[in-house]
């Protein structure tokens, strides 16, 4: 089972789970914040909204779309711009 990082915190998940996953079973459902504050969090769970986003290891990723691996670092972002 894969341990990735979150947010600071060592966090051990199944084997094939999403970053999505890992963070929600983390109870943490707001990947971030738009510009004006209000929270965003997985709309479609299908990588089409783009409202999953977070860094994972320094780069925006969808999470919905993104498995857990060993070794990942992932953190949430106040806002996005733009689009990967
Ligand atoms: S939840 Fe919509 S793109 Fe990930």
């Amino acid at each position: 089972m894969p341990e990735l990082t979150v947010e600071g915190r060592a966090v051990t998940v199944a084997d094939g789970v999403t970053v999505l996953a890992a963070l929600q079973n983390l109870g943490l459902h707001v990947t971030r914040r738009s510009g004006r504050g209000e929270a965003r969090g997985a709309l479609c769970g299908m990588g089409v909204c783009a409202e999953c986003r977070a860094l994972v290891n320094g780069v925006l990723v969808r999470t919905c779309l993104t498995t857990a691996q060993a070794g990942l670092t992932v953190e949430r972002v106040a806002e996005v711009r733009g689009d990967r």
